[in-house]
């Protein structure tokens, strides 16, 4: 992967295809590779941009407490490396977070947004107790329970599970701990949904067991110019359990 310093950190990214930029920030705990099997479906119409945020696969992190504002800052210090002004942004769930994060931050940058299998609101106060504790128990004991807690919810197809579980294993405990602080201390995006003047694409599984298919309705609803795919079956990884209207649908933003 080619790799850039911004922010204190190393910030590793793949550059595929040729069309209008579309970054694809991948979601907890995982890293860019979440994306390999739907880039041949969407690399004829798009630059993709294509990092692993920071801590996670081959970027590195630092020690301090940062927000999902500094992931998205990450992701600008790379455009401007790229000499991209104006990108369309879509997310996997923390991902989307990160995505909602840069438009509140640079919305002069953004040429559309999509979120798949994410959300717009913030934790509920039990939820963000729930991740200090998974930060502390990562802190003292390594990612093990985070990993089994979380790969039955990923999917309910197989193949993919022990994928999802592969993925997580080869994470760094840091890169667990500051996104997990990241996600607790992240603010309602429900506000920003009025601004938005540009394509919003929106792709949901309706069995995702991580981020429930009401999050993605209660987005529609608020913003009903915003393009829905329901995708049936599907768990937490549409782009890799249903690649096909999950990249059709994402092409939305070209
Ligand atoms: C993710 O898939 O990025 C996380 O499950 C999101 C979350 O925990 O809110």
């Amino acid at each position: 992967m080619e790799k850039i310093n911004v922010n204190g950190i190393q910030l590793a990214y793949e550059r595929r295809g040729k069309g209008t930029p579309l970054v694809l920030l991948h979601g907890f705990p995982l890293d860019h590779q979440v994306w390999d099997e739907i880039v041949p479906l969407l690399e004829g119409t798009f630059d993709l941009i294509i990092p692993d945020l920071r801590g996670f696969g081959e970027s590195t992190t630092v020690d301090s407490f940062y927000t999902l504002e500094d992931y998205a800052s990450d992701i600008a210090g790379l455009l401007d490396h790229l000499g991209i002004q104006k990108a369309a942004i879509a997310g996997h769930s923390m991902g989307g977070y990160i995505a909602l994060a840069f438009v509140r931050l640079f919305p002069e940058r953004v040429s559309g947004l999509g979120l798949v299998a994410s959300q717009v609101v913030a934790d509920t106060d039990e939820r963000k107790q729930g991740r200090y504790k998974s930060a502390a128990e990562v802190a003292e004991h390594g990612i093990g329970s985070v990993v089994e807690m979380m790969t039955p919810k990923f999917t309910p197809d197989e193949r993919l599970q022990s994928y999802a579980r592969q993925s997580m294993e080869r994470q760094q405990p840091a890169a667990y701990i500051g996104a997990l602080k990241a996600m607790a201390e992240r603010v309602d995006s429900t506000p920003l949904l009025s601004s938005l003047n540009f394509p919003v694409v929106i792709v949901h599984g309706d069995a995702d067991a991580l981020v429930p298919i009401d999050r993605a309705r209660e987005v529609k609803t608020a913003l009903p110019q915003a393009h829905l795919v329901e995708i049936s079956g599907a768990g937490h990884m549409p782009m890799m359990e249903d690649k096909e209207k999950t990249a059709e649908a994402l092409r939305q933003l070209a």
